[in-house]
């Protein structure tokens, strides 16, 4: 093993002076909106320009870039940490000569590190970063906070919405929770399944608006892909759509967007000598192993008893915050905030009294706190929700509709990760955003 290692190191430091691999998470805010399809052909474009490129899949659980491509790779991520596999040799050769490793459930040990398999990750990562001109990760869909951490180490990312209203808004508290985290972070947008160029370049102009408005944060537009039939039909062929069909209109459009990717990255990376990747990796996955000292303090904001019955046990399952107060309407929250001083509130809309959205406004005036609002998935909850986050609310979590209670524990992780995120921001500077 001793000798394994220093041959490795004696490798990496004949190769110190050679360019690394640009690392890229792909992402979006929920799950099918085409990021496997995209980060699959992008990969292969990017290769067809002369690059050499590693696909790595990290949607835990529901890995589908084998299913992608119709080939099932013998090895995943899970072997290099459990049988001691070297990186090299899980690496399956994909189509169009791009390389892949799939991730499948053992991506979650990527988030637990003891010091051996760090510095073999470590060491055999760097190999990788020196063999490759890009690393694209296809990120699962949503934020957790490990994935959170993941998506602090790459060097840049690419935020995949569509049209749809709710795809845009899941886009944007994506990029709002990491822009709370990390502000430096190059972000790309494509808008993919759009049925018009007006129809691209509106959703894309859209968002970077409320970016630059709300977050003074600056997004470079990739491009947009059509909603075009060869997808799904490559998708049954278990073919990639860009070589099942080089002419379709999904395929054009891909080659053209890896043409602006790749000029815009041009020249930065022939000088990168030390990749930020694994720096990262060791600050947010070694060094910092418990971030969190002190519970976050939540104030749980709704009419029904049930409610915030329900919320309490939920929040109380998770050991880094705890529920200091409740409250059943707007005006009671403005008493209990300026009286408890939690970090959180949890803000349910409809209530008797003072409604969310209200509360909300004086909220931000007069008692600044993060808030998560618990909005219902009705056209007229996403108004509502869209109109809170313009008023400073951190981040929303959508009710499930239909009974109230039975599909709630759906968003138990989901309002896990979005309190803990609300309790870094700066609510100072939401509160400017309005
Ligand atoms: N541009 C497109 N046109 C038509 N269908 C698409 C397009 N992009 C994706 N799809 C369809 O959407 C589904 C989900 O795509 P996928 O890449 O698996 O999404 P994700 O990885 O975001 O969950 C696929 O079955 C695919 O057929
Ligand atoms: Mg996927």
């Amino acid at each position: 093993m001793k000798d394994q290692a220093e041959n490795l190191r004696r490798r990496l430091e004949a190769r110190q002076n050679q360019s690394m691999a640009k690392t890229i998470a792909v992402l979006s805010g929920k799950g099918g909106v085409g990021k496997s399809n995209f980060s699959l052909n992008f990969s292969i474009a990017l290769s067809q320009k002369g690059k050499k490129v590693l696909l790595f899949d990290m949607d835990i659980g529901m890995g589908n870039i084998d299913i992608l491509i119709g080939e099932h790779s013998p090895c995943s991520i899970i072997d290099f940490f459990e049988k001691e596999c070297s990186l090299k040799d899980i690496i399956m050769s994909g189509p169009g000569n791009i390389s892949i490793i799939t991730g499948g459930t053992g991506v979650t040990n990527l988030f637990s590190l003891d010091e051996d398999k760090y510095t073999r990750f470590n060491e055999e990562f760097s190999l990788l970063l020196a063999n490759y001109d890009y690393i694209l990760f296809d990120m699962g869909a949503g934020i957790t906070e490990d994935s959170m951490k993941f998506l602090l180490c790459v060097d840049e990312l690419v935020v995949i919405t569509t049209p749809e209203p709710t795809s845009i808004m899941d886009a944007y508290s994506a990029m709002k929770y990491i822009h709370s985290v990390n502000k430096e972070i190059p972000l790309f947008l494509v808008c993919n399944r759009v049925f018009s160029s007006k129809d691209g370049k509106e959703t894309i102009k859209r968002l970077q608006n409320a970016l630059v408005k709300f977050l003074g944060l600056e997004a470079v537009a990739l491009g947009y892909l059509p909603d075009d039939r060869t997808v799904p039909k490559s998708v049954t062929k278990q073919m990639p759509f860009l070589l099942f069909d080089s002419e379709a209109d999904v395929s054009k459009a891909i080659m053209d967007i890896a043409s602006r990717y790749a000029n815009h990255s041009f020249g930065e990376e022939l000088t990168l000598q030390k990749s930020r990747f694994l720096q990262n990796m060791k600050r947010y996955f070694w060094e910092s192993r418990s971030p969190y000292m002190d519970k976050v303090k939540v104030l749980i904001v709704d009419d029904s008893a049930f409610m915030r019955k329900l919320i309490s046990e939920f929040l109380a399952e998770d050991s880094r915050m705890e529920v200091i107060g409740t409250a059943r309407n707007g005006r009671d929250a403005i008493d209990k905030i300026k009286a408890l001083k939690p970090d959180v509130v949890t803000l349910d809309v409809e209530m008797p009294i003072m409604d969310g959205l209200e509360a909300l406004n004086r909220i931000m005036n007069e008692c600044p706190t993060a808030v998560v609002m618990l909005s219902s998935t009705t056209k007229k909850g996403t108004e509502n929700t869209f109109s809170a986050m313009n008023s400073g609310a951190f981040d929303f979590v959508a009710k499930p509709s239909g009974a109230i209670s039975l599909d709630l524990h759906k968003i138990k992780k989901e309002l896990h990760e979005k309190v803990m995120a609300a309790s870094r921001a700066n609510v100072h500077k939401l509160e400017k955003m309005r």
